[in-house]
């Protein structure tokens, strides 16, 4: 199945998008990551998008696009794909029609979780991710179980990214609400909208998403 799941940024989309990995060995395909990856490589899309995301705006749709049909073409994604932060704006949601139609897909499910903006901060200001195996964690929410070592891989590479601080969340939840809150129509008039209250703890969410994708996929 094709999902994909909505949100402003803090909503929980990679949260949620890695459980389902797990439990359903789809395949996570974060528009986010693909850019942050082709920043460190150095990639003339990432020395492009640089700039953009540490401001906080949208990177241009060809770029992105041309990234997630690369990464969407791979073998791996056959048997299910998660789209954690595509698409964000009218014209990427088109392509991806198009993309998925030239594959014979279709979407199954676009979730939208619903969440309130001034909790968001809260939510992105104490987040890290382990450099070893990618698990995500939050100093309040989500503590790790040792301070500093990953329960996952027992790594101690633990980064914060360039973009989480207050001043650049506030540009990316206004970047949401002009470009990318309107898809939330644009699905619903396709019937293939579910929203989903995400203010909750996570597994509640994740058991809400497991209902919604065992009636839509
Ligand atoms: P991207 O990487 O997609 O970031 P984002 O949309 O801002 O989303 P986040 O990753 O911040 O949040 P999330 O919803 O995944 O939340 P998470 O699960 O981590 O994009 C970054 C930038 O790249 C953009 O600004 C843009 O420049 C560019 N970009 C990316 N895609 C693009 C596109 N398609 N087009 C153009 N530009 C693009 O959770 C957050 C924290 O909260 C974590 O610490 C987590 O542990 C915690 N948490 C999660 N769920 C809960 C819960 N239920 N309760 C309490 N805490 C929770
Ligand atoms: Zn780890």
């Amino acid at each position: 199945p094709v999902l994909i799941l909505l949100g402003p940024p803090g909503a929980g989309k990679g949260t949620q998008a890695r459980l389902l990995e797990e439990k359903n060995g789809f395949v996570q395909l974060s528009t986010g990551d693909l850019l942050r990856a082709a920043v460190a490589a150095g990639t003339a899309a990432g020395r492009e998008a640089k700039a953009v995301m540490e401001a906080g705006n949208l990177v241009s749709d060809d770029i992105v696009i041309a990234i997630l049909r690369d990464r969407l073409a791979a073998p791996d994604c056959a048997h299910g794909v998660i789209l954690d932060g595509f698409p964000r704006t009218t014209v990427q949601a088109e392509a991806l029609d198009t993309l998925l139609a030239e594959r014979g897909q279709k979407i199954d499910a676009a979730i939208s979780l619903e969440v309130d903006d001034a909790a968001m901060v809260d939510r992105i200001s104490g987040r890290f991710t382990c450099g070893g195996c990618g698990e995500g964690y939050h100093d309040s929410f989500k503590p790790t179980a040792r301070p500093g070592i990953c329960d996952t891989c027992g790594g101690t590479d633990m980064i914060r990214r360039a973009d989480d601080n207050a001043e650049t969340v506030a540009q990316r939840l206004a970047a949401y609400h002009a470009q990318t809150a309107p898809l939330i129509d644009y699905y619903q008039s396709k019937g293939a909208l579910s929203r989903v209250p995400a203010m909750g703890p996570i597994d509640e969410i994740a058991a809400q998403l497991d209902t919604v994708l065992s009636q839509r996929a």
